[in-house]
């Protein structure tokens, strides 16, 4: 089949447009660490945010969430906190603090574990979470609507578990704070893969040349015809 060059090469460019959205569509919206050692990946749907955690750690690994004004000093974190033990049961469990002390256990439970596993020192965590929940029910509980902006912080310990639940004695070994606040739900709706600022810039413009260079040889073979 013959197709004048100007109609194959909009066709062609229409065609490799679409791909480009629909692949970036469905990427997990993600967080790092600066140091490479916390990572959380999430996407949406159906107002169920799945989570995706990685912790440079054996011991347990925890993400909470806050809409406090400065996000620090545990005010009011809602927390999943899961991990791998050393007979390979996995376990996650929610907890809510309120300040710097061993926070309670979710009366009211929201996270699911999907999957946990332990690999070369890195321990993953995979669970999910209803969006939105009974308010009423729980008023401690971080409401993740499609305006919400939360504090993401993290934490995890040095080769402890907590799968008997969190005490004094299993107290973080390392945690930080994001330094601006993420509209999770809205992360996962932009066309471009979300990442801390310093890689994320570098990442776009990587993806942008690689799209602008395919199509420019794939115009370059069309019209040579
Ligand atoms: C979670 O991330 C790891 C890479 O760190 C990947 O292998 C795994 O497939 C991811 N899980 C999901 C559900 O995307
Ligand atoms: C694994 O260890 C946990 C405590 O760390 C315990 O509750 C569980 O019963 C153990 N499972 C097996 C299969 O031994």
């Amino acid at each position: 089949m013959k197709m004048p060059r100007q109609i194959s090469a909009a066709f062609l460019f229409t065609l490799l447009a679409n791909i480009v959205v629909r692949v970036d569509s469905s990427n997990y919206a993600s967080f790092e660490s600066g140091d490479g050692n916390f990572r959380l990946q999430w996407t949406y749907n159906s107002n169920t945010l799945f989570f995706n955690m990685t912790c440079k750690t054996t011991g347990w690994c925890a993400v909470g969430f806050t809409t406090s004004a400065d996000g620090k000093r545990m005010k009011n974190y809602d927390i999943a906190l899961g991990g791998v033990t050393s007979n390979h049961s996995q376990y996650i469990f929610g907890y809510q603090s309120v300040s710097t002390v061993t926070p309670n256990k979710d009366p009211t439970p929201d996270y699911k574990l999907t999957a946990a596993s332990e690999e070369n020192g890195y321990t993953r965590v995979e669970f999910n979470r209803v969006a939105t929940t009974d308010e009423e029910d729980d008023p401690h509980d971080v409401q993740f609507t499609k305006s919400a902006e939360v504090w993401i912080v993290w934490a995890w310990r040095n080769d402890d578990d907590a799968s008997s639940g969190l005490t004094p004695a299993l107290v973080h070994s390392q945690n930080g704070v994001s330094s601006k606040k993420y509209n999770l739900i809205m992360e996962t709706m932009s066309n471009v893969p979300t990442s801390t600022p310093y890689n994320g810039a570098s990442k776009v413009t990587l993806q942008s040349l690689t799209f602008v260079g395919t199509l420019f040889v794939l115009i370059t073979f069309v019209t040579s015809f």
